[in-house]
């Protein structure tokens, strides 16, 4: 069945970028000229995706606004015949269908999966992370979709990370398919001893799973954090039936780490069109002063 339908989960608390975030969602903060759920909402389009659930809470109204018309700044533009600025702005609001729903109780990424199940409506979907924007000629969405069709079982993608890190996120057991592709059997979510790490590779900010994720996420119990971990689902799944992992290609950024809001921010400026000669330029001369 063709994948067509997305979930972001942005319902997070973002206590890793605080205080930027105690009143602004960290999905919208920004990466040079747009908030960083555009570029996700953005990739999922290009990955043939039209249909898109966003999944908010309290206080996350603008995600809303910001996907909607704006009828008085749309008129003043043209007014003022910016007209190049009024499309993309216009263009933001068509870019899909895109729905929301409210977690109403921060319970974990898997707690905000499962609000997704009326909307998925048993078809395969894909999980777009909220604070991770993956940057590529062949968008990572797309990269899954294709895994998905190709071996008929949900997809995950993933990435070495360094060793020291390992603990900090999932760790998955894999053996190679063919190229970038791996068939995952096993995967523990943040291990905490060398004893409990099945490898480098852990799941890094994308997913497209089979609908019967949902009632293995209602017989999941909270695990780290004590939240409804999605990992702890797909731990079930990957050892029932496996799991295909995609190492896409694309650099992904970390919009839940301050360091990672920093790094978007130098790498795609340096790639945009209009602002990238300068600010290299800019670049350059200040890593003078940086030499010791
Ligand atoms: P994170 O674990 O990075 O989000 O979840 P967090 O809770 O905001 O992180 P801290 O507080 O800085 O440690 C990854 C994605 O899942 C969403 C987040 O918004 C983020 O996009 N999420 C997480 C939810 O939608 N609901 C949750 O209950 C938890």
């Amino acid at each position: 069945m063709k994948v067509t339908k997305a979930v972001i989960p942005a319902a997070g608390l973002g206590t890793r970028v605080l205080p930027a975030t105690k009143a602004m969602p960290k999905e919208m903060l920004t990466i040079v000229d747009k908030p960083a759920i555009q570029y996700i909402v953005e990739e999922a389009v290009n990955s043939g995706i039209t249909d898109i659930l966003i999944i908010t809470n309290r206080g996350k109204g603008i995600i809303e606004d910001h996907f909607d018309r704006a009828p008085e700044l749309e008129d003043r533009l043209l007014a003022t015949g910016k007209t190049d600025v009024y499309d993309e702005i216009v263009s933001i609001s068509k870019l899909a269908n895109i729905f929301f729903i409210r977690q109403k109780e921060t319970k974990g990424l898997g707690h905000a999966v499962s609000c997704s199940r009326s909307f998925v409506n048993n078809e395969p979907f894909a999980v777009l992370y909220g604070d991770d924007v993956i940057i590529g000629d062949d968008p990572a969405c797309g990269q899954l979709i294709r895994a998905y069709e190709k071996y008929g079982k949900s997809a995950v993608g993933i990435k070495p990370v360094p060793e020291d890190q390992i603990y900090k996120y999932s760790s998955l057991k894999v053996e190679p398919l063919e190229g970038n592709l791996f068939n995952c059997t096993d995967m523990v979510e943040k291990p905490k001893t060398k004893d409990q790490v099945l490898s480098l590779y852990s799941i890094l900010g994308r997913c497209v799973l089979t609908p019967d994720i949902f009632d293995i996420l209602d017989n999941t119990p909270p695990g780290a954090g004590g939240e409804i971990q999605l990992t702890d689902a797909m731990c079930t799944m990957a050892r029932n039936v496996g799991i295909t992992g995609v190492d896409y290609t694309g650099k992904r950024y970390d919009m839940g780490d301050k360091l990672g809001t920093l790094q978007a921010t130098v790498e795609i400026a340096l790639r945009n069109p209009k602002l990238g000669g300068p600010f290299k330029e800019y670049l350059k001369n200040i890593t003078k002063t940086l030499l010791d």
